[in-house]
Formats: C-alpha cells, sequence, structure tokens
C-alpha cells in the first residue's frame, strides 16, 4: 500500500511524509539522509522551512538539551497545515517547559510508576482474557482492532483516569479525526473541543463527586489544579493512553505473524517477553513523524546554525534504527538486549505512561499467542490497510483466523 499523501521533493528540502516501500520499516529515505545529511532541511505543510534529525545520538542530545523547547503551541507541525490552539495549553503536558512542566509532572509522576502499573496486571489479565473469551465465542474470522487491541488500553485508561468506557465510540472517533493526516484544519478543531469540552463536563461532575479514578483523586488532592489543567490532563491521558498502545498491540501482532521464527522463540519463553516487547517498540517506532522542539535561541548543530525559533524534527524511527547505536538495525530480534531505544522519546518529557504500555503490550501478546492458536492472517499480508495517514503509523484493520 502507496502512502496517500507526497512524498519528498529529491531536489528541494525533504518533506514529510516520506515513502516507506516496507510497511514494517521506515522510509528509506530517513535511513539514507541519515548516512549523508545528519542534519537536513525540512519542508512544512504551512510553508516554513525547519530541520531534520535522524541520529540516534543527535535526537537524544536535542530531546535532553533546554535550549531546544517542547512548546510547539504555535510551531510549524511536520505533517499538518495548523498544530494547536492556545486555548488547548492548559495542561498539555506534551507542550510545556519547565517550571509549568515540572510542577505538573510531579504531580501525576506517582500514578504511573512502576509499581503501581505492576499493580494493575491481574485486571489488565482479566481484561484481556474477557476479550479473548469473545472472540473465541465468535469464532473466525475477525479484525481484531476492534475486538482486542483497541479496547484492550481504551478499557484500562478509562478505568484509571475515571472516564465512562460507555462513551468510547465518541472519544474513538475524536482521536481518529485529530490523528488523521486526510482531514481538514476545522475538523481537528472540532474534535478537539468536543473532546475539551467532555472532559470539561467530567471534571465539573467529579467536582461535585469525585470518585477514586486519578481524576477525582486529583481532585479531591492537596494541589493548586485549575479546572482547565484537569480537562487537559484527562485528555491528554485518555488519548495518549489508548491510541498509542492499541496501534502497538495490532502493529506488533502483525509484526510477529510476519516473523514466525521470532514468535517462536517468544512462545518458546515467556522469560523473553520484557525483552521483546521493547525490540517490538524500537522496532516499529509508531509515533511515525518523530517528535518537534523549536530553538530558544541560535545553535550550532552538526555544523549548520539553528536559527531561533526554527522546528526541529527528531526522528525517532530513524533513531531506533541508527546502525551506529544498534547492531544489525534492522533485524527484528526479540532476544536483543535493551539499549536506550527512543520509542517512547528521552528526557523530560519521555513517556508518562511507559510502564502502563509494557504491561499491558506484556500480558496482551502473551495471552493473545497462547488463547487463539494458529492466530494467522484472514488476507494476503499486502491487503493489511496501514495506517499511513495517521501521526501514530499501524493497521487500521487486522483480519486474522485461528484454530478453533
Ligand atoms: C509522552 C510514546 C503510551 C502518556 C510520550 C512521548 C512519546 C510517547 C514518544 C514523548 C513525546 C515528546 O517528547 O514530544 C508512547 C508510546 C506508547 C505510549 C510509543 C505506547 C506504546 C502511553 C500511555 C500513556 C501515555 C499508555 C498514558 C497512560 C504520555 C504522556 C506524555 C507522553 C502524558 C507526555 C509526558 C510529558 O510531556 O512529560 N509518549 N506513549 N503514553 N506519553 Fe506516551
Amino acid at each position: 500500500t502507496a502512502a496517500p499523501v507526497p512524498s519528498a521533493t529529491p531536489a528541494g528540502a525533504p518533506a514529510l511524509p516520506l515513502r516507506r516501500d516496507d510497511p514494517l520499516d521506515p522510509p528509506p529515505a530517513l535511513g539514507l539522509l541519515r548516512e549523508e545529511t545528519p542534519i537536513s532541511r525540512l519542508a512544512f505543510p504551512d510553508g516554513a522551512e525547519g530541520w531534520l534529525l535522524t541520529r540516534h545520538e543527535d535526537v537524544r542530545a536535542i530531546l535532553a538539551d533546554n535550549r531546544f523547547s517542547a512548546d510547539r503551541i504555535t510551531a510549524s507541525s511536520p505533517v499538518r497545515r495548523v498544530t494547536f490552539k492556545p486555548e488547548d495549553r492548559p495542561g498539555l503536558l506534551l507542550t510545556m517547559d519547565p517550571p509549568d512542566h515540572t510542577r505538573l509532572r510531579r504531580l501525576l509522576t506517582p500514578y504511573f510508576t512502576t509499581r503501581r502499573m505492576q499493580a494493575l496486571a491481574p485486571r489488565i489479565e482479566g481484561i484481556v482474557d474477557e476479550h479473548l473469551d469473545a472472540l473465541r465465542a465468535a469464532g473466525p474470522p475477525a479484525d481484531l482492532v476492534p475486538a482486542f487491541t483497541l479496547p484492550i488500553p481504551s478499557l484500562v485508561i478509562c478505568e484509571l483516569l475515571g472516564v465512562p468506557y460507555e462513551d468510547r465510540a465518541r472519544f474513538h472517533a475524536w482521536a481518529a479525526t485529530a490523528l488523521s493526516l486526510t482531514t481538514t484544519d476545522e475538523e481537528v478543531f472540532a474534535a478537539r473541543d468536543a473532546l475539551t469540552g467532555y472532559m470539561r463536563e467530567l471534571v465539573d461532575a467529579k467536582r461535585r463527586d469525585p470518585d477514586d479514578g486519578l481524576l477525582g483523586v486529583l481532585i479531591r488532592g492537596d494541589n493548586d489544579l485549575t479546572d482547565a489543567e484537569l480537562g487537559g490532563i484527562g485528555r491528554l491521558l485518555l488519548i495518549a493512553g489508548h491510541e498509542t498502545t492499541a496501534n502497538m498491540l495490532s502493529l506488533g501482532t502483525l509484526t510477529f505473524l510476519n516473523h514466525p521464527d521470532q514468535l517462536a522463540a517468544f512462545r518458546a519463553d515467556p522469560g523473553i517477553a520484557d525483552r521483546a516487547v521493547e525490540e517490538l517498540l524500537r522496532y516499529l517506532t509508531i509515533i511515525q513523524f518523530g517528535t518537534t522542539r523549536v530553538a530558544l535561541e541560535d545553535a550550532d548543530v552538526h555544523g549548520r546554525r539553528v536559527r531561533r525559533g526554527e522546528t526541529l524534527v527528531l526522528s525517532l524511527p530513524a533513531a531506533n534504527r541508527d546502525p551506529a547505536h544498534f547492531d544489525r538495525p534492522d533485524e527484528l530480534d526479540v532476544t536483543r538486549p535493551p539499549s536506550q531505544h527512543v520509542a517512547f522519546g528521552h528526557g523530560i518529557h519521555q513517556c508518562l505512561g511507559q510502564q502502563l504500555a509494557r504491561v499491558e503490550m506484556r500480558i496482551a501478546f502473551t495471552r493473545l499467542f497462547e488463547g487463539l492458536p494458529g492466530l494467522r492472517l484472514a488476507v494476503p499480508a499486502d491487503e493489511v490497510p496501514m495506517r499511513h495517514d495517521m501521526a501514530i503509523y499501524g493497521v487500521h484493520r487486522l483480519p486474522v483466523a485461528w484454530e478453533e
């Protein structure tokens, strides 16, 4: 399946998205840039030009350097004409710099520790098993996206936050609109406003009657969070908490099915589940256009002068396939020792939900391949619709069958 959107112009500055040759590999042009032009000009859809960085070392260095701001509310987006509205700012951790970021991150970090997330494992196992039971009861074939990979992280984050799961049809649709490259700016803003309004109402309801979900706990807690911040935090966690993990689950399943030797190794030794999850994160790097930062001052990077106010795009997929950092980077090896992939970012914005995502992936992959023996694609591999058109890569549908 070819990317539906135009890719780089070899003559001028490249533009994202670049075309993939293989659905499980990053665009080959990223590899060439990484080799030859470690800092490249990049053309943005709004007409501005900025920079693209592709090397692991550089991506990590810039993500850890406070001369580059995460406040990109008014910066260029690598794939859209618009990004955020200033009203979207409260609670949007991803776009804040210290000290504002530090204040919110400190408040939230204790709720996402490894220990707390491990404690959710029995409930996550229960949710995974319920969905496997339903799949078996209905029998093959099935589309794993609506039946398994999307509902599991979605139900988990709803329970964690205290968001009614019955409302999922609405927020799944808003998220799909907001993350798509083919929707109009008006549609994106309308979806985001609808989600903001929904969260504000939920926060109002919980102010009156707080429950034990994280939003209720934050409302009751000894902190100075405003309603707008609470709504913003809820919105970010709800979307970041399900879209990402859902796509890792479906794309990871497709990847295992395409690499039977790796699936066999994974099934033979449950002890490597944690490594396998890290390797899938590295290999697939679903934040396919990377992340952006804005230069707060002029800076020299690889001999090029980055000007204050310019936008830098840090290609997480290119960094995670960098041969200068990873041995045999283009090979999927579920036994690979972990070595600082950047699939969750790096530095102060490194993914808040990473421990939750890891627990969900470990449980879901392990139980899926145990619970549906002989799992296979129900369509030819090249007919699986890939998410070329979405900020978070993955599959739109995953038709599978298994032995009953
Ligand atoms: C930040 C990826 C799952 C919540 C990030 C960043 C990346 C990322 C790359 C950093 C972005 C940047 O620096 O600009 C992923 C992937 C996931 C995942 C690949 C799944 C496999 C989750 C989950 C949650 C979550 C399950 C919620 C429970 C967040 C939040 C931030 C973040 C709140 C912003 C942190 C900050 O700015 O301090 N994620 N994420 N993510 N993620 Fe995740």
